[in-house]
């Protein structure tokens, strides 16, 4: 069969460098990559960037049950417009994926709905459904301590839940903190909420994990002593915007309210440099939104979480720009690491994987506004924080967004998780940072 050819002709990131060049697209994969193509259709995007679609690990869409704060269509829609072309949502819905049965109708209806393309993770917490859900392709999320949903486990029975696990598989992905060092306060501030789920109780996770001897994916670390603990273990692990970018001084009350907790300013800059040199895998968003109302309520009963799936990429396209990270790495962190660790045929732009790409005008710094985020919550930690948001979005050759606008919707697929390819060293090549800092010209 013979398919139209699109090209997109920009500065695009391929093996590690930018160059101008014509990507080819038939039938949702890049097909070829040249310095000119003649296409069906050419889109021409003069000196912009084209970069590999984001992979977003970590995302809470609320749906099914929870849905006055998200659904599977404003969480990806919010997603597009961040220049995430693929999504990983999390387990704790209502009911919450435990068994082959709700697992399958997620699958479904996120199937109907979702603008990009999403996994689905199933909680790691009930022995007979664990065989039948690895059957299926379910990546698994593990919660070590309360926090939204319940699906906690305690560490004893962890190991009797992998018992049913293939050795070699995806990663499960773990909420790391041992409940057995929190203090047992009433938290009023950020402060006192960081105090109340400490450093220690995440790195002390970390090490009871170790015990295990299993291939954990420790999601949003938030200290060295934790990144210690992942080193030493050989995890893998993310970070999440918030974590580099707040810290528990900042005067956001209860909309700063997070597991775990955002950390002192010491612990931010130690983590942020960690991020920045390569020694954490990934960047997530882990974007758990809870309605403005929900949140309005005083510190010890409002819920933990913060929506971020959305101006993840745009803030760190910022923070290129001011030279604080190398868009090498950002790359890295966004799309090649996330697609690597779940096997997944994206994340690169290269000859046969599929055609996720996201056009950036460096030029184009705008401020975060809640009110225009496109997630159902309606606000953000980062209101008025510099960003730079995709001009365009392409899923499998798709256009999704243009000029910063929705063009199709519902076209999400579900991806697989797959055992992962072999795990690379960190890119350690010089930075791309220059692209953005000098501006590509227009
Ligand atoms: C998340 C949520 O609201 O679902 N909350 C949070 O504070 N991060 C759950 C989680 O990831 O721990
Ligand atoms: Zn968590
Ligand atoms: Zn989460």
């Amino acid at each position: 069969m013979v398919f139209p050819m699109l090209v997109l002709e920009g500065r695009a990131f391929i093996q590690g460098s930018f160059k101008q060049c014509a990507i080819g697209i038939e039938d949702g994969v890049i097909s070829s990559i040249k310095k000119t193509l003649h296409g069906d259709d050419n889109v021409d995007y003069g000196e912009f960037l084209i970069l590999p679609g984001g992979i977003d690990l970590h995302v809470h869409f609320r749906e099914p049950g929870l849905t006055h704060k998200e659904d599977f269509r404003t969480g990806t829609t919010s997603a597009a417009m961040g220049g995430i072309t693929t999504v990983f949502d999390m387990p704790n819905t209502m009911p919450p994926t435990t068994t082959l049965r709700e697992y399958e109708q997620k699958v479904e209806m996120a199937g109907r709905k979702a603008c990009v393309d999403f996994g689905l993770y199933a909680a790691l917490s009930k022995p007979r459904e664990t065989s039948r859900l690895a059957g299926a392709g379910a990546p698994f999320k593990l919660y070590m301590a309360q926090t939204t949903g319940g699906l906690d486990v305690p560490a004893d029975d962890v190991p009797g839940l992998l018992k049913d696990l293939p050795p070699v598989y995806p990663p499960v992905v773990v909420h790391a903190e041992n409940p057995a060092k929190f203090k047992a306060t009433d938290a009023r501030t950020l402060r006192e909420h960081d105090l109340a789920r400490p450093v220690e109780a995440e790195s002390s996770s970390i090490d009871l994990l170790k015990a295990m001897r299993r291939n954990f994916h420790i999601t949003h670390v938030t200290s060295e002593e934790s990144l210690e603990s992942v080193s030493s273990s050989g995890f893998t692990s993310d970070v999440t915007p918030h974590h580099l970018l707040l810290d528990c001084t900042r005067p956001l009350g209860q909309l700063g309210k997070v597991n775990p907790p955002l950390r002192q300013p010491s612990e931010r800059e130690a983590v942020w440099n960690a991020f920045a040199g390569g020694r954490i895998d990934i960047l997530a968003s882990d974007h758990a939104p809870h309605t403005e109302e929900e949140k309005s309520v005083n510190f010890a009963d409002a819920p933990s979480g913060l929506p971020g799936v959305e101006t993840m990429i745009p803030l760190m396209l910022r923070k290129v720009r001011s030279s604080d990270l190398q868009l090498d790495r950002l790359i890295n962190a966004v799309a090649e690491r996330p697609a690597e660790l779940m096997g997944l045929n994206k994340g690169f732009i290269e000859v046969g994987r599929d055609a996720d790409l996201v056009v950036v005008d460096s030029h184009s710094v705008t401020k975060v506004r809640g009110k225009k985020l496109h997630s159902k919550c309606g606000w953000t930690a980062f209101e008025g924080w510099e960003a730079i948001f995709p001009l365009a979005v392409y899923l499998r050759g798709n256009l999704i967004v243009d000029k910063g606008e929705v063009a199709e919707d519902s076209i999400g697929e579900h991806v697989d998780a797959k055992v992962p390819a072999k795990r690379p060293e960190p890119a350690k090549k010089p930075g791309f940072g220059a692209a953005l800092q000098q501006g590509a010209p227009r």
